[in-house]
């Protein structure tokens, strides 16, 4: 079987398509969403997703603010940032790029943006709501994958989901939303991990796979079911003097030899990547929206 390749970059800019039709809508009615993103320290991986992200929201006409902060910033000065921006109306979405300095307290931070402008959907009020199946702000990456699933014909419902990874940024998001008893999910769905005992036995069964774990091919062609959908999320830099930049992005999936027996497949770059960014633009706009109508209920 030689796998269809699942175009993230295309459904991403169907995505911002759609989006920008509610953004014309907030405009008129004087509203130009914002979204603000704190970068500490200069990590380049970051540095190139936070540009990504600014460059998102300019494109659709969001306002955008990027702080740069110093790796030596104290946790106060940070959540006082937040708390700049958490009371600024222009600013409807707020993001702090991680991984943070391990002098700093990721939770803390997370815990002081106002849930409302979570756009990234980490704060516990939004992890409960997503986990209890209520309405709010989904975590752009495991929400960029199920829309993924959706706008390819690969409909999660009855399937079953192996997801490999158990980090609070994919592998548990993706389990909890796909688990849900909603429409678009409805998987049974195993988390899988370094401990995981046999992790072959698990993966071969997968009808969806998701490979999560940031390990640079780890997924062979024998972990994997002739026929499955295969879900890369790895994207680790590796050196290579040939390549424009010095480096090349490398999934956690051996793409060339899994490709031949998947039935679909995420490349890496240009697979999930891309729809992390478009969510992103997606909760950005609900969070302008939502609050738009707040404070025009408050004003009734
Ligand atoms: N670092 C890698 N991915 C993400 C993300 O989706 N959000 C934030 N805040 N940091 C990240």
């Amino acid at each position: 079987m030689v796998a269809q390749i699942i175009d993230g970059t295309r459904i991403a800019a169907q995505i911002r398509e759609q989006l920008s039709f509610r953004i014309s809508g907030l405009k008129v009615s004087g509203v130009t969403p914002g979204l603000a993103v704190i970068l500490v320290g200069n990590d380049p991986a970051s540095e190139s997703y936070v540009r990504g992200k600014g460059r998102a929201a300019e494109e659709l006409g969001i306002y955008s603010r990027q702080i740069n902060l110093p790796e030596t910033i104290s946790e106060d000065e940070l959540i006082r940032q937040v708390d700049y921006l958490n009371a600024d109306p222009k600013i409807h979405g707020i993001l702090v790029q991680s991984p943070l300095p391990s002098h700093l307290d990721e939770n803390k931070v997370i815990l002081r943006i106002d849930p409302a402008k979570d756009v990234d959907g980490f704060h516990p009020m939004n992890v409960g709501k997503m986990l209890i199946g209520v309405p709010g702000l989904l975590p752009a990456t495991p929400h960029g994958i199920q829309e993924l699933l959706l706008r390819t014909g690969n409909d999660p419902g009855g399937k079953h989901v192996v997801v490999v990874g158990r980090s609070n940024l994919v592998g548990k998001p993706v389990a909890a939303i796909l688990v849900q008893k909603a429409k678009g999910a409805n998987a049974t769905v195993t988390i899988c991990h370094s401990r995981t005992a046999d992790l072959a036995k698990h993966t071969m069964q997968a009808d969806i796979l998701i490979a999560a774990m940031g390990k640079p091919r780890f997924i062979t062609a024998d972990m994997v079911k002739e026929g499955a959908v295969v879900i890369d999320v790895g994207v680790t830099r590796e050196e290579d003097p040939l390549a424009k930049k010095g480096y090349r992005l490398v999934g956690d999936v051996d793409f060339e030899a899994v490709s031949r027996k998947a039935k679909a497949i995420t490349p890496v770059p240009g697979g999930v990547g891309p729809m992390t960014v478009a969510m992103l633009m997606v909760n950005t706009v609900s969070a302008a929206e939502e609050q738009t109508h707040r404070n025009q209920s408050k004003r009734v």
